[in-house]
């Protein structure tokens, strides 16, 4: 609690205003790793992974872009920012130790922004939305690593549309997810998609008792890999429940 306590008085001011409603989810995602670091190890191992095998063979490495890069558990950063000449990390929050971490690591080379991903006020105003048109603008761009953040932006999404009593909220949601699945598509370079795609909540006997699609009906492209990932282990949400996501690496 005094170190989420922290962590939170020591990223509002790093944090532009319009930025700082986020801080606090950040900060919950931050102390939710920590507790589940050992369930969470495998699949932070197979992300990076496959992010290097996808690097390793690029003949330029001059700009990468990573979406979603958050606390950077599942993005190999020391090897990017060695191998690019510019890491350029993007979310709606850099956490104060995260900043810190990359400061006393002289990875100068890193440049943070922080950024709305999701579309949504597009979206919400029945518009196509273009979430990643931004990414025409970054000069020398060779890779776009979409880190675990497609279902998080339909969770996010979804909590507000749910504050506003939204009528309709799953073609949004799905509109969104197919925005960022376009959007990478359209990428004139390499790109890795990282992502949870499903979720099932089992008891201590297997049983399903509760699961669903986290893309909202949005089609995923074919993966090169997948994996499942213990997002909350017994004890998370609550003694005799597990929540398991299954994850795709395209
Ligand atoms: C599961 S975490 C990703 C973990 C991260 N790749 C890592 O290595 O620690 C999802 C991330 O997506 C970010 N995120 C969620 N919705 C977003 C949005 N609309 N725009 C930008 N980032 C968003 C969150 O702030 C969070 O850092």
């Amino acid at each position: 609690m005094i170190l989420e306590a922290l962590q939170y008085a020591a990223t509002v001011p790093v944090t532009r205003e319009e930025f700082r409603p986020y801080v606090r989810s950040s900060v919950s995602l931050w102390s939710r790793a920590n507790r589940c670091a050992s369930a969470w190890a495998s699949h932070e191992e197979n992300c990076k992974a496959f992010i290097r095998e996808a690097t390793s063979g690029m003949r330029e490495r001059r700009t990468c872009v990573v979406l979603g890069s958050g606390l950077l558990r599942d993005v190999p950063i020391v090897e990017l920012a060695r191998a690019f000449d510019t890491v350029v990390l993007v979310d709606l929050v850099h956490l104060a130790t995260v900043r810190a971490w990359l400061a006393a690591r002289r990875l100068r080379n890193v440049r943070l922004i922080s950024r709305d991903l999701s579309g949504f006020e597009e979206a919400r105003a029945g518009r196509i939305p273009e979430p990643l048109a931004f990414l025409r603008q970054v000069p020398y761009l060779d890779l776009v690593v979409s880190a675990n953040i497609l279902s998080q932006i339909g969770v996010g999404c979804q909590r507000q549309l749910e504050r506003e009593r939204h009528s309709a909220p799953g073609p949004i949601l799905k509109t969104l997810a197919q925005a960022h699945l376009d959007g990478l598509r359209q990428q004139p370079c390499k790109t890795v998609l990282l992502t949870d795609v499903r979720y099932a909540v089992a008891d201590r006997s297997g049983n399903v008792i509760d699961d669903g699609d986290l893309l909202f009906g949005a089609t995923p492209p074919a993966a090169r890999r997948q994996w499942l990932w213990t997002v909350a282990p017994f004890g998370e949400l609550n003694r005799n429940t597990q929540a398991i996501h299954e994850v795709i690496a395209v």
